[in-house]
C-alpha cells in the first residue's frame, strides 16, 4: 500500500513514548542537554498513570532514621525481591534516589516536611527504616504535576493524542515509530535517532486492577517484542494487598499502603487481626506478597466479608491524622462507597497492581535488545524481582528516566548514518489500514473483558499447572476471535482503533505471562504455585520470554558489601507503626 495523504511526517532527535513520570523525566533530561525531543502519550499529560501512585517515593535520606543508607535500601530491595532483582540495577536505583528527590524539590514538588523543614519519611512495608517521602497520599499526582510544569518551562514538545502502533526498525536498529492521532485518525510517522519506551505495564489484563480502563494494557510489551526485544520475568506480577471491593464499579481501586504505614489494622470478618498468624513480627507492614497472600487466604477460606474482602481499619487513629496524611483515601471512600473511613472500616482485597517483569534491559543503561531503543519505568524489568517494595517504582521512574535521557542523548549525538527502511514504514501503514478495513463479528471491549476473566481465573494470586494450561488454550481461542475484530471509528474519534491495538498488546502480554508462569515451577514472592509450594534454588534465575519460548538467565552476583547488610531476621516494627 502507498503513503496516505492524511499522514503527518515528523522528525525528532529522541522520541519518548509515554508521558508518565519515567517518560517526562527522560524528556526533561534530554531538553536540558539541548537534544530535540518529542514526548507522546495516549491520554492527557496531567492524568498519566503516575497520578495514581499514592503513598510515596523511596530514598535513603535518613531524615527520620539517620542510620539509613543507600546500601541498606539496596539490601532491603534485593532481599525482598527474593534475589531475582539485578543487583547492578538496584545499586543504581538506591544510590541515585536521593538525587532524584533533590530534582523533584528543584522542580517544585511539595513533599511533606517536619516542622523544622526536614523532608519527612514514612514507613512502608518491609523497609528497615522510614525512607518513603510523600505528599499526603497524592504523591504520584504531585510528582506528575511538577514534571509537567518543568517540561513546559523548558519547552519540551509533548503530544497527548498520539497512539503508537509500531516501532520502526531496520537491521536491528530503531529509526522511529508509527501511529495515529486518537482524535482525528490521521496517521503519524515519527522519525527519530533514538526511542524511549515508557508506556507502562500490563496489570489491566486482570479483572481487579489498580489501573484504570485503557491503561497498562501491555502495549509497551507488544511494541518491544514485535521490534525484536525479549521480555523478562513476565510472570512476576505484584498484587497489591488492598484494593477496594465495593461498589463493584470501583473494585480494584488502590487503597494505599500508607494506610497501613500510618497504623491501619487488617481484620477478617470474625474480627481477628489475622496478620498475627502470617507475619507476627511485621504484621500489616510485612512485605506486599505476604500481605496479599494473607488477604487472599482469609477470603478464600471463608473468613471474608459479604463483598469478598477483609477489613482495613483506621477508626482508632486521630481523625486529623487521617485527613492530613490520607486525604485521598478519605475522599475516595466518601465519593465511591459513601464510607467515612474515620468512622467505619474499609473493605479490601488483592488487586493487580504492578508488572515487576517487562522488557529485558541492560541494568545500568536500560538499553534493550534493539539498538537505539531504551525502556524505562513499569514496562522495563530488573529492579524488583519477585516482590517490589512499595515506593520503589516512583524512584525507579525518576532515576532511570534521567539515565535513559542521558543515554539516548549520547546515542543521538554519536549517530553517523541513520537508515530509514521504506518497507518497515509500509508494513506499519498497512497494519493500521488493515485494522480499519477488517469486517467481522467481534469488538474489542467484550474481548478485553473475557481476557480479564481468563487471567483472573487462570493466573491470579495463586496458580496451578492445570489452570495455566487451560488459560493458554482459552487465550488461543480469544486470539483467533481477535483476528475478526471490527473497528468502528466515529465522530467521537478513533478510540475504537486504540482499543484494537490495546487488545493486541494485552493478548501478547497474557501469553508471555502464562508461558513464563508455567515455567516457574516454584513459589517465590508474588508468584504462588499451589502445585509447587516451595522455592526451588535452581529457579533463582530470570525467565526470558520471546515468541520462540522461555529461557533461563543467571542473576548477577550480590556485592559483598550489600550482602553484609542483609538481615535474615524479620524486622521488628513494634512501636513504630503509629508515628
Ligand atoms: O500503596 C501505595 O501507595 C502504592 C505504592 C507503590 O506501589 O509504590
Amino acid at each position: 500500500m502507498s503513503a496516505r495523504l492524511d499522514e503527518r511526517r515528523l522528525a525528532t532527535g529522541v522520541l519518548v513514548i509515554g508521558t508518565g513520570a519515567a517518560g517526562l523525566r527522560a524528556a526533561i533530561e534530554l531538553q536540558e542537554q539541548g537534544v530535540q525531543v518529542l514526548c507522546v502519550g495516549k491520554r492527557r499529560r496531567d492524568d498519566a498513570h503516575t497520578v495514581l501512585a499514592a503513598g510515596g517515593i523511596n530514598a535513603a535520606l535518613g531524615t527520620m532514621d539517620p542510620a539509613d543508607s543507600w546500601e541498606q535500601h539496596a539490601a532491603d530491595t534485593l532481599k525482598e525481591s527474593y534475589w531475582l532483582a539485578d543487583p547492578r540495577a538496584v545499586e543504581v536505583l538506591c544510590r541515585e534516589a536521593p538525587g532524584a528527590i533533590d530534582d523533584l524539590v528543584r522542580f517544585g514538588a511539595r513533599l511533606a516536611r517536619e516542622d523544622d523543614g526536614r523532608l519527612t519519611q514514612r514507613f512502608f512495608g518491609a523497609h528497615r527504616y522510614r525512607r518513603t517521602c510523600f505528599a499526603g497520599d497524592y504523591t504520584g499526582r504531585e510528582i506528575q504535576l511538577a514534571l509537567v510544569r518543568r517540561a513546559t518551562e523548558l519547552g519540551v514538545a509533548i503530544r497527548d493524542d498520539l497512539y503508537v502502533t509500531r516501532l520502526l526498525v531496520h537491521d536491528g536498529r530503531v529509526f522511529g515509530a508509527y501511529g495515529f492521532d486518537v482524535d482525528d485518525g490521521s496517521r503519524q510517522l515519527v522519525l527519530a535517532d533514538a526511542v524511549v519506551l515508557a508506556a507502562g505495564g500490563h496489570t489491566r489484563i486482570w479483572r481487579r486492577s489498580s489501573s484504570r480502563r485503557d491503561e497498562n494494557t501491555g502495549d509497551a510489551m507488544r511494541l518491544a517484542a514485535e521490534a525484536g526485544c525479549r521480555l523478562r520475568d513476565m510472570e512476576l506480577v505484584q498484587f497489591h494487598p488492598t484494593g477496594m471491593v465495593f461498589p463493584e464499579e470501583a473494585a480494584g481501586t488502590l487503597v494505599t499502603e500508607a494506610v497501613r504505614g500510618e497504623g491501619g489494622i487488617l481484620r477478617n470478618a470474625r474480627g481477628e487481626r489475622f496478620m498475627e498468624r502470617y507475619d507476627a513480627e511485621r504484621l500489616e507492614l510485612s512485605s506486599r506478597d505476604r500481605v496479599a497472600l494473607a488477604n487472599y487466604t482469609e477470603i478464600v477460606e471463608g473468613r471474608g466479608t459479604e463483598h469478598g474482602g477483609v477489613l482495613l481499619d483506621v477508626t482508632h487513629l486521630d481523625r486529623r491524622v487521617v485527613l492530613e496524611r490520607l486525604p485521598r483515601m478519605y475522599r475516595q471512600f466518601v465519593d465511591l462507597a459513601m464510607v467515612d473511613i474515620t468512622r467505619s472500616v474499609m473493605e479490601v482485597a488483592p488487586t493487580a497492581h504492578y508488572s515487576m517483569g517487562g522488557i529485558r534491559v541492560e541494568p545500568e543503561t536500560h538499553a534493550t535488545d534493539v539498538e537505539g531503543l531504551f525502556a524505562v519505568g513499569e514496562c522495563a524489568s530488573g529492579v524488583h524481582g519477585a516482590n517490589r517494595l512499595g515506593g520503589n517504582s516512583l524512584a525507579e521512574c525518576l532515576v532511570f528516566g534521567r539515565i535513559v535521557g542521558r543515554e539516548t542523548a549520547r546515542v543521538a549525538a554519536g549517530l553517523d548514518v541513520h537508515v530509514r527502511d521504506r518497507a518497515a514504514i509500509d508494513a506499519a501503514r498497512d497494519e493500521v489500514s488493515e485494522a480499519l478495513a477488517r469486517r467481522g463479528d467481534e469488538f474489542a471491549r467484550p474481548l478485553q473483558r473475557e481476557l480479564r476473566d481468563l487471567m483472573t481465573e487462570c493466573c491470579g494470586v495463586v496458580r496451578t499447572e492445570a489452570e495455566l494450561e487451560l488459560g493458554l488454550r482459552r487465550l488461543e481461542e480469544l486470539a483467533a476471535r481477535a483476528r475478526i475484530l471490527e473497528v468502528r471509528p466515529d465522530l467521537a474519534g478513533y478510540a475504537d482503533l486504540a482499543h484494537a491495538f490495546d487488545l493486541a498488546g494485552s493478548l501478547l502480554a497474557a501469553r508471555a505471562t502464562l508461558e513464563s508462569a508455567l515455567e516457574r515451577r516454584e513459589t517465590r514472592g508474588a508468584h504462588n504455585r499451589a502445585d509447587y509450594p516451595t522455592q526451588d534454588p535452581a529457579l533463582g534465575v530470570n525467565l526470558v520470554w520471546s515468541p520462540e519460548g522461555v529461557t533461563r538467565e543467571a542473576v548477577a552476583p550480590l556485592p559483598a558489601a550489600i550482602a553484609a547488610l542483609v538481615d535474615e531476621q524479620e524486622l521488628d516494627v513494634s512501636g513504630r507503626l503509629l508515628e
